[in-house]
């Protein structure tokens, strides 16, 4: 199994080094990979292109300050909060690269189930400080079970998926993000197919007073946008 893995991983490189939009591997891990491309672009993706082993693919234009569309849409709809903020689902960083190129929260907590997408975020999309950005490495079903922190979050973002299934389609699960939630919070969902919308805003249409979809333009994404009122 190692063998084919090394034999495919030299494979993958060489087919790379004949790619002239591709400069460079700037990082390789067991699960991910970052390579440097043309025009200050980097671009995180699986090592070995297998989706079993994760879910993530970013794309960061470090010269131009962008990330791709489902991020840029997610940081308008989330650049007015002000508060504390908790990412479910950090990968590899572009929405906090967003939020940081449009001036961040005052406050970002990101939690990811995997140990590389920390890594990768804190070298090369946005590094954290432990004070107002902390990456926490714990499986989002386990960090929503923690105490809110004092005042709660004003906003909850779950972008935290493997092979396309998403983490937190339980009402359990809904309702500790409403606990979590200060009033008049917001919680946004990333759905990335079309027909599983209806039932997500099923789902957190008993726990939220309004529900919002935001089809991203150019992908079969949709934003749930839930919030919570004032009192
Ligand atoms: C689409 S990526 C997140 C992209 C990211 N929000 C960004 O801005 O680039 C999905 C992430 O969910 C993470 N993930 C998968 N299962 C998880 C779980 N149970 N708890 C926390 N994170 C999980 C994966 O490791 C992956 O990094």
């Amino acid at each position: 199994m190692f063998a084919v893995r090394l034999i495919t991983r030299i494979a993958a490189r060489v087919s790379e080094t004949l790619c002239e939009s591709r400069l460079g591997v700037v990082y390789s891990g067991w699960d991910l990979v970052v390579e440097r491309r043309a025009g200050g672009v980097l671009v995180t993706l699986p090592a070995l292109q297998d989706p079993r082993r994760s879910c993530l693919y970013s794309v960061i234009n470090v010269t131009q300050g962008t990330t791709n569309g489902l991020y840029s849409a997610a940081a308008d709809i989330v650049s007015a909060t002000t508060g504390r903020v908790l990412l479910l689902g950090l990968g590899g960083g572009s929405l906090p690269f967003e939020m940081a190129v449009r001036g961040l929260p005052n406050e970002l907590i990101a939690v990811d189930a995997s140990r590389e997408a920390l890594d990768v975020t804190r070298r090369f999309a946005l590094a954290d400080d432990g004070v107002t950005t902390c990456y926490v490495h714990a499986r989002a079903e386990d960090f929503v079970d923690r105490p809110a922190p004092p005042g709660g979050y004003a906003l909850v973002i779950n972008d935290a998926f493997c092979r396309l299934v998403p983490v937190g389609n339980s009402v359990h699960f809904v309702r500790r993000v409403r606990e979590l939630l200060a009033p008049g919070g917001t919680y946004v969902v990333n759905i990335v197919f079309p027909e599983d919308v209806g039932d997500a805003v099923k789902l957190v249409g008993s726990e939220f007073e309004t529900v919002e979809r935001h089809a991203v333009e150019g992908s079969s994404n949709t934003w749930v946008v839930c919030k919570l009122s004032k009192k």
